[in-house]
């Protein structure tokens, strides 16, 4: 195992270019499953999760080559039809497969995942979404064993709580079935917008994109896909953190500025500068850098997490660590997880004052120079995030264990915060 070291309290200047977003690569890798032929897609990322996706793919007899960030896929034969307990375990997002063999073969099985460090997270909108659409589904020995006896059939579904890999397998699985599927209360995150414009480019036909109606009108076949993964908007999201945390000025390119709005609102009420351009956003500190070069310091701001457009879970941890070190005091709530707190414990160690009450944290900010350096443990990808944001503003240096955690979500962490200027390296435990 590799431990990330940080030598903190360096701002960090410059600009880093955005890699394609983890959670859309995920279902565009899946939704290859549904069309004989070879895919194409770009702009996938080289993380762990899409190098477990890809490997389970090839567990179901779909091969694949990668050069640069273009991935071919070959999915003229589907030989298999399960995902296992072991991959499962280590990718909950395994549970993607699900849709398309449904839609392929009529049959599926995977393996429930189990809860993870972040909540229970459990599949049942899944579950009873396939079932509308006509599939029994069995638990058996930790499987989710699922067959229909012909080619699904259009239904209608609700989501109780809009659901992103939720709407992505009924998508998916509704695509090729006979009829009309609508899904209501589907969620409307840019990544399900991206599996939405993949799966119409293959010949499927579903309408409401950006909305939480989306009406599928089932075709027979699907031709194989060209299509981009769209940039990651909680990569984007993470840097502009990390930069600003640091006292630093920079920008995040290559990127979609729409997709982070919620964020630069946060940003901006907090007091940083941010400016967007057509695929950029630069931010800067309150009040500029002031004579002597330093930052001033920056308001405290609540946040609460929503579905999209909302405020992401996935930079709740990051936004943390800013306000740690903000003047002032906010309480940051959790909506979407149950158990999305891990890193508080970690933060405190760092010196941070946050208390836990219930599905908020206070946070009491202590300014600029609050944390000082300290050896933290990663427990998941974006707490893992946050401990880097905040060991990088951190007084002296600190030591994160465990990073497998990061290497599921950023690629080339270490050079892009090096090409900021942050001191930054990988040692083995
Ligand atoms: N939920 C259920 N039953 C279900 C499905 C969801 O109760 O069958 C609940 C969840 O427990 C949660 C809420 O509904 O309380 C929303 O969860 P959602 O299904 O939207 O989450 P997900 O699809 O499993 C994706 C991302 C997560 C991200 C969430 C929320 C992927 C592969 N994963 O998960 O990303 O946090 O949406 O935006 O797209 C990450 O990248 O670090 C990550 C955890």
């Amino acid at each position: 195992m590799e431990k990330l070291i940080l030598e903190g309290g360096k701002p960090l200047f410059g600009d880093v270019p955005i890699s394609g977003a983890k959670n859309a690569a995920l279902p565009l890798i899946a939704a290859t499953l549904l069309a004989p032929g070879v895919h194409v897609l770009h702009n996938v990322p080289d993380l762990r999760d899409t190098r477990t996706f890809l490997r389970l793919m090839e567990d179901l007899g779909v091969t694949h080559q990668r050069e640069g960030d273009t991935v071919t896929i070959d999915a003229t034969e589907v030989r298999d039809i399960e995902a296992s307990y072991d991959l499962v375990k280590t990718m909950r997002a395994s549970v993607l497969v699900l849709g398309p063999l449904l839609a392929r073969r009529g049959q599926a099985k995977v393996s429930l995942p189990g809860g993870c460090a972040i909540g229970a997270r459990p599949i049942n909108f899944h579950l009873a979404g396939f079932e509308k659409l006509g599939v029994t589904c069995r638990l058996e020995h930790g499987y989710v064993d699922a067959a229909a006896p012909g080619r699904l059939r259009g239904a209608c579904v609700y989501f109780e709580v809009p659901s992103v890999t939720g709407t992505e397998n009924l998508l998916m699985a509704a695509a090729l079935a006979e009829g009309v599927t609508t899904i209501k209360n589907a969620a409307r995150e840019p990544e399900v917008g991206n599996l939405i414009d993949m799966l119409n480019s293959m010949g499927a036909n579903i309408q409401g994109k950006n909305t939480d109606r989306l009406i599928v009108t089932g075709v027979t076949s699907l031709a194989p896909a060209n299509c981009r993964i769209i940039a990651d908007r909680i990569e984007a999201g993470t840097y502009l953190l990390a930069i600003a945390a640091s006292g630093g000025e920079g920008r995040v390119t290559c990127c979609q500025p729409a997709h982070c709005s919620s964020l630069i609102d946060k940003m901006r009420q907090a007091g940083f500068i941010l400016e967007c351009g057509d695929d950029w956003v630069a931010v800067r500190q309150p009040g500029g850098r002031g004579l002597s070069g330093q930052a001033g310091g920056w308001k405290a701001v609540d946040v609460k997490t929503m579905p999209f457009p909302g405020y992401p879970t996935d930079l709740q941890a990051q936004f943390m660590a800013l306000m740690a070190l903000s003047n002032g005091m906010c309480v940051i709530t959790e909506t979407i997880f149950e158990n999305r707190f891990m890193h508080v414990a970690e933060l405190q160690r760092l010196g941070a004052d946050i208390r836990i009450d219930g599905r908020s944290a206070v946070v009491s900010g202590r300014g600029m120079k609050a944390l000082t350096g300290a050896r933290l443990m990663a427990t998941d990808l974006r707490a893992s995030s946050s401990l880097v944001i905040a060991g990088l503003a951190a007084q002296g240096r600190s030591e994160i264990s465990r990073i497998y955690h990061l290497e599921r979500g950023y690629e080339n962490l270490v050079e892009k915060l090096s090409a900021l200027g942050a001191t930054v390296w990988k040692e083995r435990e």
